[in-house]
């Protein structure tokens, strides 16, 4: 058995399932090479692990191009803004992660940089305020959300807008099969099947792939059985019901003490709606976090519980 570490595909041979979707894109992208003229800018809308970032990096490898980004837009401020725009060269596709994070006044500036690839501004010349027009070259937006709403109506009829769709369990072991053969792995189908039908969409599948070959590999196994992953489900994380994401914020405030909504929410790279919506309820049912108003804090037992799963569960993810 090898330990699974990366798994990044670029190629959309290697995306599995999004089918309709792989299609839809590949069309525009090969109409626009063909006729030398500029993609679309592509609004990828998908709830958390479900292969936005892959599909944006699948885009650029396919017009053999380099992917600028990603940028987080809740990172974004005008001065950096600015500074990517002019550093854009001909047919760069520029990736913006969590594009509903970006500030309303910066949503409406790039708006108008996509509607002609120009950028106006005043300058101050011989004390007189100028009106002056940046071309920029043509280029193509990607941009990632979780959450579409928070955009402008103007900003995101700019794009060309796909929504991912659920995986299948079926289309989760596929993925896990050809993860598994690439690391020449062995393993029986059912233990795939096991572990897709614990996992909601890739990101949380592959996540617990590699905890099931961890496992196998310190238990000596010479293959995924059956058997090993309902051992290595029995451990504590997944037997609390929690999953990555909940352990990624609990690791947040057992480091920081106290963290407000908003910067958990950035450090994790998730909406605010995410964070109370699919994450804290599960935390408070189980008395591991409370909520007061100087902000989020483990309870003891939230503390003690993360730090025996760390101890079976290894470093950063
Ligand atoms: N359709 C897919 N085919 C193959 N791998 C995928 C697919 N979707 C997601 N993944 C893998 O799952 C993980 C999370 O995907 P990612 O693109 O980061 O999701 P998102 O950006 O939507 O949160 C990555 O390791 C990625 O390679
Ligand atoms: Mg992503």
């Amino acid at each position: 058995m090898y330990r699974i570490t990366d798994w990044q595909p670029s190629s959309f041979d290697d995306v599995v399932g999004q089918e309709v979707i792989k299609k839809k894109i590949l069309t525009t992208l090969s109409a626009a090479a063909r006729t030398g003229t500029n993609p679309p800018h592509i609004l990828l809308l998908g709830a958390r692990g479900t292969g936005k970032t892959t599909i944006a990096r699948c885009i650029a490898s396919y017009l053999n191009t380099e992917l600028r980004g990603p940028f987080n837009a809740a990172d974004l401020s005008k001065e950096k803004l600015l500074r990517i725009i002019f550093s854009i060269r001909e047919y760069n596709i520029v990736f913006i992660d969590e594009i509903h994070e970006l500030k309303p006044a910066l949503q409406s500036l790039l708006n108008s940089v996509l509607q002609d690839f120009t950028f106006a501004t005043l300058i101050r010349k011989n004390n007189k305020m100028k009106e002056i027009v940046v071309e920029i070259p043509p280029f193509s937006l990607v941009a990632a959300t979780t959450d579409p709403h928070r955009l402008l109506n103007s900003f995101r009829s700019r794009f060309l807008r796909i929504y991912l769709q659920d995986y299948s369990k079926h289309e989760i072991t596929m993925l896990l099969k050809k993860i598994m053969d690439k690391f020449k792995n062995e393993y029986d189908d059912a233990a795939l099947e096991l572990i897709a039908y614990h996992a909601q969409n890739p990101r949380d599948a592959i996540s617990l792939l590699k905890f099931a070959c961890d496992y196998a590999i310190t238990q000596d196994a010479e293959k995924l059985s059956y058997d090993i992953v309902v051992n290595a489900l029995k451990t504590f994380q997944y037997a609390q019901g929690l999953d990555d994401i909940h352990i990624s914020y609990m690791k947040k405030l057992y480091k920081y003490g106290t963290l407000s909504l908003k910067a958990l929410s950035s450090m994790l790279n998730l909406s605010e709606n995410t964070v109370t919506k699919d994450i804290e309820p599960i935390l408070l049912e189980k008395g591991f976090l409370k909520i007061t108003t100087k902000g989020r804090s483990l309870t003891n037992r939230g503390r003690r519980i993360l730090q025996k799963t760390l101890g079976g569960f290894g470093a950063e993810r």
